[in-house]
């Protein structure tokens, strides 16, 4: 069977667990945190009517979302993404051949190598030396393949997230760690153009010279082709923990952790503690305002351990800027029998050449996945208790009478979001605060939002939304 990164099919994590994940999809009943206290009876007796035994990913009615709904971003909205930028990834192939080539054996062998290192990275992570990054094979693969899908999956998330989260400054000091070939860094450069301008230090960290080495080469080629200043690149050849000679207002750490994880058996608990201890310390202490951004494939580990990073951050006086829309627990913390925090975009916009490699290495992919959060130290911010945001979390679901539902994350906790407009994976949105009790599904344990009846809301108290176009284009 092929491998591809949909729900529809059993995944390779969910072959090794033996059991069936869902994103946002359905899994067994969830137990509820307690963030804004207990459901009262008159919720648990509204449960009887609620929904069971749904299915997922239904062909569904576009209807306008009722006026009362306020819609607050998107998160990888193809429009938000530069022109220039979508021509550098569709180019992405000839650039790569500019600084990194292959001879035609090399290229001849390029998808058994893709192929090899997909296992590596996944289903036979105990098979991958750790300084896999160190070996030409490997090496060549992960930069002319994984490094462009990288870049595909956080060019359109950088471009979505909110500015004054990427808001970085003249000479700020920024740090990648397990930077391989500078993806992050290449990733910023090419979707937000404001930071092209900026003089930006960044300190690269991986227990790989070579990739690093590639990822500057890349660098320096695209800031050239478009115009921009030259980022100043420390490479650091180390591991994480290694000393580096200042501190960073801005941390960086993308598709890292899974690997450190899987090296050390440890409960994920214990891991994101020691993770976010061995964070810190890179932390300039005397920046205000200093970020995090961690992201990780879209797999349920991975989003376990980016929930409880999140939590050891959140008492080190962090806040989740995205995609949380607050900053109580996580309703979709990856425990096991909840739901995992995920987000997937469609690859039909995805460059031509790179679908080819894909589908040459046998590795089709029809969707683009992962997990993420985003975090600043600020003050804790009150909650608005006059309106209720919620991020959409899973693909449709159909309900039984037509329905149709979406799993979101909210402050209540975990929500079923019920309306017949098109919504995407990923999307913000806000609802005057309901009036009563919300029902709570049994299958799921969520709370059940349905965005029909006006009336089951309060009178909207802010105004200045921005409407979506249509969401179709996902589905
Ligand atoms: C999957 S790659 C991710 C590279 C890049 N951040 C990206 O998203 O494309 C993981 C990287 O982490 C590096 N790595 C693994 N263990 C490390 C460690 N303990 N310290 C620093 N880097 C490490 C590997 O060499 C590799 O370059």
């Amino acid at each position: 069977m092929k491998k591809q990164e949909t729900n529809q099919i059993p995944t390779w994590y969910e072959k090794k667990s033996k059991r069936k994940f869902s994103g946002g999809g359905s899994g067994p009943k969830s137990k509820k945190n307690d963030v804004v206290g207990e459901k009262k009876d008159s919720q648990k007796k509204s449960s009887q009517k609620t929904f069971v035994g749904y299915k997922k990913n239904q062909q569904k009615k576009n209807v306008a979302l009722p006026d009362f709904v306020t819609e607050i971003e998107r998160l990888f909205d193809l429009a938000s993404v530069p022109d220039d930028a979508k021509k550098i990834l569709s180019n992405f192939q000839s650039i790569i051949n500019s600084t990194h080539p292959l001879n035609s054996k090399q290229r001849s062998l390029l998808s058994d190598q893709i192929r090899d290192l997909s296992h590596g990275l996944t289903d036979q992570r105990g098979e991958r030396r750790l300084g896999y990054m160190n070996q030409p094979a490997t090496l060549s693969a992960y930069v002319h393949y994984f490094l462009w899908w990288n870049l595909v999956r956080l060019v359109r998330l950088f471009a979505n997230l909110p500015s004054n989260f990427l808001n970085l400054g003249e000479n700020d000091l920024c740090l990648d760690i397990g930077s391989g070939p500078l993806t992050v860094p290449l990733a910023l450069y090419i979707s937000r153009p404001e930071l092209r301008t900026k003089k930006l230090r960044w300190y690269c960290m991986d227990i790989s010279a070579q990739s690093l080495s590639i990822g500057e080469n890349l660098l320096m080629t695209i800031a050239t082709k478009l115009d921009g200043v030259l980022w100043e690149i420390v490479r650091v050849k180390g591991e994480f923990g290694a000393d580096i000679k200042e501190k960073a207002s801005f941390v960086f750490c993308a598709n890292i952790f899974n690997e450190i994880v899987e090296d050390r058996q440890m409960p994920p608990d214990y891991q994101a503690k020691k993770i976010t201890e061995g964070i810190l310390p890179y932390i300039n202490p005397k920046c205000e305002n200093a970020k995090v951004f961690l992201v990780e494939p879209g797999v349920p580990n991975s989003a376990r351990l980016l929930s409880l990073m999140r939590d050891a951050f959140m008492r080190r006086g962090f806040n989740p800027v995205s995609p949380c829309p607050h900053a109580s627990s996580c309703p979709m913390d990856g425990k096991k029998g909840g739901k995992w925090c995920n987000f997937a975009f469609s690859t039909d916009d995805a460059p031509a050449d790179l679908k080819k490699i894909s589908e040459k290495a046998n590795l089709p992919k029809e969707r683009a996945v992962l997990s993420f959060v985003a975090m600043e130290k600020s003050p804790a911010q009150k909650s608005d208790e006059k309106n209720l945001s919620f991020r959409i979390g899973s693909d449709p679901i159909h309900l039984p009478g037509g329905r149709t539902g979406y799993y979101a994350c909210s402050v209540l906790g975990l929500l079923l979001v019920v309306t017949d407009s098109n919504l995407l994976y990923g999307d913000l949105l806000s609802v005057p605060a309901p009036k009563r009790n919300l029902p709570v599904d049994e299958k799921s344990g969520a709370y059940i939002l349905s965005l029909d009846d006006s009336k089951n809301f309060s009178r909207r108290t802010t105004t200045g939304s921005k409407t979506f176009t249509s969401g179709a284009e996902y589905f």
